[in-house]
């Protein structure tokens, strides 16, 4: 199984027995009534614009830019096959021209391909931008997509630095417009079953959570291999990775964070801890004698992807996980706290020997544990199990099955929130917006910035955002 079958498998997390009802349809007078109760003119906005989207008729016209494994897969070929009575694409963009038209090939469209975004937007007038590009490119191409009037739908995180976010927001004021930020991980089933137990008052109100994540020796590596390992492309690993998790931490805790302290280092891949290290794999003196070598030539979507583009870019997709150009962490502890007062001990390893996380929720009367494994040597569980701890003893547990489907039938989900039932009730508040974008990405900001500095980073200090003690809808 490979690390990303095992993502799936994490996040796809389904309780037996359960079947949350994400889609359920709303009326116009129930929409109405939820906007004004929230009072939230950017909830209107966001479901405004997908609304918009809906009633438009069918055949709307999407673009892609990225063409990237993200993007070709979740938002390329799949999106070809399931939506083509309703979306229709338009155009294709990358900065590298042979990954562009290889993208347009295996997804069998006839529509034409860009280097050059600008000219991608002037001539194909989309209806729909998705940004699949690395991660500190996304401001770029959201802002521009706001600015043209789009729906524009952007991979996490929603960017990588104070600046960009504050940019995100200014052009969102600017322009009237707002951003999709595409948390797949709010849709698994887990993760909202999550999100219901702590809304059941089973564990009264919560006080503390521990997140301790884990990457495997398979998983973890992939990011030191690829751009993910340079902090000027994804942000390091606790914007680009822990943007999921502390999406994921804000949802559940429905507060957004207020301080945040850090401390991380890279204790295991890169240059100064190994003594053999290469460029890549492939003419690697090391290959017999290291336990990362990885062969891309077995994989020809690897090998069309990255390897035959390599001349327009000159990107190694099998980068060393020992070259010296990496300069991010691989061990990460953060201490933040909510502006309601709820405290988080998080931390992210990227060398384990098992891939998975513990989870503890600390409430007023009782306790939520989880421990989801991935990968663990000798083989994982068929289901994965939920605690919940009265604090005098009542222990009640729920076996949960993994599902089938992108990250888990997550990806799927989200698609059809967006594209399919556009105006489908969000009971579960899955949708999430700039705000949502900007806290998650804001916390790993905060914490980056703390490891540099070894202060207390307040989160107000950095954007035009003031953390609310409730946060509710976007
Ligand atoms: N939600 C998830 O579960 C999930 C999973 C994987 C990746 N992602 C996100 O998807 C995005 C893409 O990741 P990926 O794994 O596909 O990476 P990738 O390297 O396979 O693809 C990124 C693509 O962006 C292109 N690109 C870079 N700069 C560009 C620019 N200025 N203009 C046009 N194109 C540019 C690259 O050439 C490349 O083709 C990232 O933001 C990543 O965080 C999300």
């Amino acid at each position: 199984m490979t690390g990303r079958q095992r993502c799936a498998l994490n996040l796809g997390d389904i309780y037996r027995n359960y079947k949350p009802n994400i889609f359920e349809p709303m009326n116009i007078t129930n929409r109405r009534k939820f906007i004004q109760k929230t009072g939230a003119i950017a909830a209107a906005t966001f479901l405004g614009s997908l609304n918009a989207f809906a009633q438009n008729g069918p055949r709307k016209r999407i673009a892609m830019v990225g063409t990237g494994v993200r993007g070709l897969g979740m938002w390329g070929t799949s999106v070809k096959a399931e939506y083509d009575d309703i979306l229709q694409f338009v155009g294709l963009c990358d900065i590298n021209p042979g990954r562009v038209a290889y993208a347009r090939r295996i997804m069998e469209l006839d529509c034409p391909v860009y280097t050059d975004f600008d000219k991608m937007l002037r001539e194909s007038s989309p209806e729909i931008l998705v940004v699949t590009t690395t991660d500190s490119t996304h401001d770029e191409f959201i802002i521009k997509g706001l600015e043209k009037g789009i729906m524009v739908i952007s991979e996490k995180p929603m960017t990588t630095d104070e600046k960009k976010v504050q940019a995100i927001l200014d052009a969102e004021r600017r322009t009237g417009n707002k951003v999709i930020v595409t948390f797949n991980m709010r849709f698994s089933a887990y993760v909202s079953k999550i999100w219901e137990i702590l809304r059941s008052d089973e564990i009264g109100d919560i006080k503390s959570v521990n997140l301790n994540w884990y990457l495997d020796t398979d998983h973890g590596a992939s990011y030191f291999r690829r751009w993910h390992g340079l902090r000027d492309i994804g942000g390091t690993l606790l914007v680009h990775k822990a943007t999921h998790h502390f999406d994921t931490l804000n949802y559940w805790v429905d507060s957004e964070p207020e301080e945040v302290f850090a401390y991380g280092s890279l204790d295991y891949y890169g240059q100064k801890n190994s003594k053999i290290s290469h460029s890549h794999c492939r003419p690697c003196p090391f290959k017999s004698q290291c336990k990362f070598y990885w062969d891309i030539t077995v994989s020809s979507s690897a090998m069309g992807l990255y390897v035959d583009n390599e001349k327009y870019d000159g990107y190694l997709r099998d980068g060393c996980v020992f070259r010296k150009e990496i300069d991010i962490y691989d061990t990460m502890a953060v201490q933040y706290k909510y502006a309601s007062g709820v405290k988080v001990s998080y931390s992210l390893t990227a060398f384990s020997p098992y891939e998975g996380y513990r989870l503890a929720i600390n409430g007023t009367k009782g306790r939520l544990d989880t421990w989801i494994q991935q990968s663990m040597p000798g083989g994982v569980k068929a289901y994965q199990e939920i605690k919940i701890i009265n604090l005098f003893g009542n222990v009640k547990t729920i076996q949960v099955m993994p599902q089938a489907g992108g990250h888990g039938g997550s990806d799927p989900l989200l698609k059809d929130r967006l594209f399919r039932y556009p105006d489908a009730t969000d009971r579960l508040r899955q949708s999430a917006g700039s705000r949502d974008g900007a806290m998650s990405a804001l916390i790993g900001i905060a914490a980056r910035k703390s490891i540099d500095t070894g202060k207390i980073i307040r989160i107000e200090d950095l954007t035009e955002l003031k953390p609310l003690a409730k946060k509710g809808r976007d």
